[in-house]
């Protein structure tokens, strides 16, 4: 039976985490996967009562007792410089080597994109991101904080064995996806060290004859993403810029409110969480949208195996998005609850 561990963390997560269990009990009777169920009270409200972000002992069991992590957000403005989130999110992220970071953005229906006289089929990509590299290392430090002197520095890392896996990845998962095209985003003309990014995307892209191969100064890329989404089907690119694209991507096709990821390592356990943050102006209202919690439970149970619970959840809120039943960033009128229960009921009754 498989294992989840769930951090449903503070502000909006508990309240989409919410709705994605709702959706999840409804997979459990439509088709038994039996997957059990573990709750951590990990985010803001326990760190600011015990000091404790997420025990050591608790990182290692999510890495060694689970199959899958499902994670709401992370981030509290109580809490000084979100401390904890970054031990949480980032710790798992780092400790647990989840070098990958899926993030889909697929058009469900033309009304939900900004994008002027663009079809479904134009926006379907996926933003291969590296996850445990980059700019988000916290090497660096700041020196004379708060003087007219001060200075910070933030160091970038890019290893050869990182880049060469997510590389590799993005390869590996257009040619089992029957892509034709994978494209890297970095800054090679301002920042040498990105030639490393575009040796080993030339050396590891040669070993895909089937696959088309393209390098994309990030800047032109942003542009493009609007321009002429056609053109991207597999995007592979470092943290900071995957981070920054795969939002744009997600308002292509309707808001980070539809947008749902998944943090992997083959062969060890996967973390699956909306692209979201917790929205605190938002938390406590019924007014988030659950979409993009329920989409990263499909993505976990893809994962497990269960494809058909997979495509059933994605039907649903498709149908869902085509009868209006959305909150009100998609346009809709409807709560966090009741878009869950719809989608749950109609799981429920395949
Ligand atoms: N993975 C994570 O846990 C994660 C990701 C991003 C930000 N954060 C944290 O979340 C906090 C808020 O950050 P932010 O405001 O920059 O990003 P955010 O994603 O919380 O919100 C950005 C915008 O999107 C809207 N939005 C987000 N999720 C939505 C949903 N489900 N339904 C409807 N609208 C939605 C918000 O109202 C806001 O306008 C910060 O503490 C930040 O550090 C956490």
């Amino acid at each position: 039976m498989p294992n989840l561990a769930v951090i449903p963390g503070d502000g909006i997560g508990p309240e989409v985490v919410a709705e994605a269990l709702k959706v999840l009990d409804a997979v459990e009777h439509a088709f038994r996967p039996g997957i059990r169920i573990e709750r951590f009270p990990y985010g803001a409200d326990h760190y600011l009562a015990t000091g404790v972000t997420l025990p050591a002992e608790q990182m290692r069991r999510l890495g060694t007792d689970f199959d899958a992590i499902l994670v709401g957000a992370l981030g509290d403005p109580r809490v000084p410089r979100n401390e904890h989130a970054r031990d949480i999110l980032l710790g798992m992220r780092f400790q647990l080597d989840l070098y990958v970071n899926e993030r889909p953005a697929r058009l469900f229906d033309e009304r939900l994109t900004p994008l002027k006289g663009k079809r479904v089929d134009d926006i379907d990509l996926v933003i291969f991101r590296e996850n445990t590299e980059g700019l988000y290392v916290s090497v660096g430090g700041t020196f004379k904080e708060g003087t007219a002197d001060e200075i910070t520095i933030a160091e970038e890392l890019n290893t050869r064995r990182g880049v060469e896996r997510i590389v590799r990845y993005a390869f590996e998962w257009a040619r089992a996806h029957e892509k034709r095209h994978v494209t890297m985003a970095d800054k090679a003309n301002a920042i040498p060290a990105h030639a490393l990014w575009r040796r080993v995307f030339e050396q590891v892209g040669s070993e895909y004859a089937e696959v088309q191969r393209e390098t994309r100064y990030v800047d032109a890329m942003a542009m493009d993403l609007v321009r002429t989404p056609e053109q991207f089907q597999v995007i592979v690119t470092g943290n900071l810029f995957g981070d920054i694209l795969s939002d744009l991507a997600s308002i292509l096709v309707g808001g980070l409110g539809l947008a749902p990821s998944a943090n992997r390592h083959p062969g060890r356990v996967a973390m699956f969480e909306p692209v979201h943050g917790s929205a605190p102006p938002l938390a406590g209202k019924d007014v988030a949208n659950p979409m993009a919690a329920i989409l990263s439970l499909g993505m976990m149970l893809d994962t497990l195996g269960h494809g058909s619970a997979a495509a059933t959840i994605e039907r649903a809120t498709r149908s869902a998005i085509e009868e209006g039943m959305t909150t009100p960033d998609l346009g809709g009128n409807k709560g966090t609850r009741a878009v869950g229960d719809w989608i749950a009921e109609r799981v429920r009754r395949v």
